[in-house]
This record gives C-alpha cells, structure tokens and sequence, in this order.
C-alpha cells in the first residue's frame, strides 16, 4: 500500500532558455540526463498501457485510485519531457530517429512478452526511477548543485513524483497480476540490460555530437561522478540492490527528508522552481554556515 498520497501536478517548465550543458556545463552529467529524458515520453506510455491491462482486476478502491494518479503524473511526466525533447531537437541530437527505434523496440516486446512481464519489467523500471528519484533529494548527493534552475527544478518535481508512486507498479504486479519472485528478480536484470542497450548509445552519440568524446579528461571526471566512488550511480546500489530481497517492497526505504521538505513547499506555493530553491537553498545555506 501506499505510504503517500498520490498527488498529480499540472506543471509547466519554461525550457527555451536552457543551456547546452545545464548540469554545471558538465557534458558528461548533462548528457547522461539527457540520455534518460530523450526516452521517457515513450518509456511512460510503456508503464501505463503494462498498469491499464491489469486495472480492471482490482478491487481495492485505493490502489485503483492509485493507479489513476499514477497514470496521470506519468502522462504529464510525458508532455513535459516531450517540451524538453523539442529543445534537444533543436541541439542536433535525432530525436525522432531515437524515439522511433524506442517505439519499435516497446512495440516488438509488447508482441513477444507476456502482460505479467510487461508489468513486472514496469515496475522494475520504476524502482530504477523511484531510486534514482530518491538519490535526486538525498543529502550527499547533490547531483544538481551547479545545474540550471529550471532543468533541476523539472528533475526534481519528476523525481519526487517517481518516489510519491514507487509502489503503485509493484503492487499491482503482486495482487492483480498474482506476480511471484523470480519474475520479479529476473525483470530487473532484463530491464537494466534494456537501459543499458538502448540508452548508452544515445548518450555516447550526444558526447560525441558535442565535441565531448575528444577531451578524455572530461568525459573520465564526468563518468567517476556517475560511476565511481561515491558517484550518482554508486551511490544509489544498497537501495537499488534491496529488489532482490525476497520480502522486497518499495517502501521499506521510506522517503528521503528532502521529499518532505519539497512537498511541503510546493504545497504551499504550487510552485515547483520554489520547491527545488527551497531544497537546494537549504544545502547551500548549510554549507556556507
Ligand atoms: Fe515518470
Ligand atoms: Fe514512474
């Protein structure tokens, strides 16, 4: 069940103005968002139709408000990042071409893989997204500190939205869909392999659109920041890695306090780029003091 409520927000970003390398003019941090954002749109469509084919079958009235709030804060997650993607069209990057090969690739799973699959493969992507969410707001991380506001603040309201939902996949993949363990283990092991495939491409081709694959210095800092010690990525293991306990469920890890604290200003205000100061300003003033 769901630990809070879920609360769909109709936002809007003003991405005209973001520049090339928004993430501290560090291409490599940059791209590698950039590289998840370009495929969400479609990755989203992907969650909801998995969730749709089971909604009928429950009987709870809250996890089937649930799954309607999580429905919505997907499809605007979608129009959003489609706002961001008309931007990186602009840049050059093949937008189209890398969202058509996502379509052909959904499309040919869909045909191939059973609907209990498809979901357990959902909800395995969420706990990528709800981790890496949850990594976002963490106190060490400070992934965006040097970002441009408007990008952090889109990273942020995504992100806590990925952890406000983190187990409506998960437990409809347990109640409606009857869903067992190894399925479940096994599905993040495909979904992480799929990431991999299809992103890490995309992500190398925008360095190498960028002019970035010809400074080696750059490109190592920038992937020791995501993968090594300490990194965005190294960093989120132990919570990434918890899947694999049998007893697993997502909310076993709780919230980070900076969800809280963004949540309380957004509801507030309704203002996301309020919400993502009013988390960052607090580390800075922390620092400075
Ligand atoms: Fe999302
Ligand atoms: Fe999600």
């Amino acid at each position: 069940m769901n630990a809070v409520p879920i609360r769909p927000r109709k936002v809007a970003f003003d991405v005209s103005a973001v520049p090339r390398h928004w993430n501290g003019g560090d291409p490599v941090l940059t791209r590698f968002f950039d590289a998840l954002s370009v495929h969400f749109p479609e990755g989203e469509r992907f969650f909801i139709q998995s969730v749709r084919h089971f909604q009928d079958q429950v009987t709870d009235p809250r996890l089937r408000e649930d799954i309607r709030h999580f429905i919505r804060q997907e499809g605007q997650h979608g129009i959003v990042h489609d706002r961001f993607n008309d931007v990186m069209a602009g840049q050059g990057i093949n937008v189209e071409r890398v969202t058509a090969n996502l379509r052909r690739f959904i499309r040919t799973s869909q045909k191939y893989l059973p609907k209990k699959y498809q979901l357990a493969m959902t909800a395995a992507f969420e706990h990528f997204t709800a981790t890496l969410g949850e990594a976002m707001l963490k106190e060490e991380t400070d992934m965006f500190r040097e970002a441009d506001p408007v990008m952090r603040a889109l990273f942020l309201w995504h992100g806590v939205e990925e952890v406000e939902h983190k187990a409506v996949a998960y437990d409809l993949y347990q109640t409606a869909a009857g869903g067992g363990y190894l399925t479940r283990a096994s599905a993040l092991v495909v979904a992480m392999l799929m990431v991999h495939a299809v992103v890490a491409p995309v992500f190398i081709n925008m360095l190498r659109l960028d002019g970035a694959l010809r400074k080696p210095g750059v490109v190592l800092r920038g992937l020791n920041r995501l993968y090594g010690r300490g990194g965005i990525l190294t960093g989120m293991l132990p919570e990434f890695l918890a899947w694999f306990r049998p007893g697993f469920h997502p909310w076993q890890t709780g919230m980070p306090e900076k969800v809280a604290a963004w949540l309380e200003e957004y509801g507030e205000h309704g203002d996301p780029m309020r919400a993502s100061a009013a988390v960052y300003g607090d580390a800075a003033a922390r620092e400075a003091a």
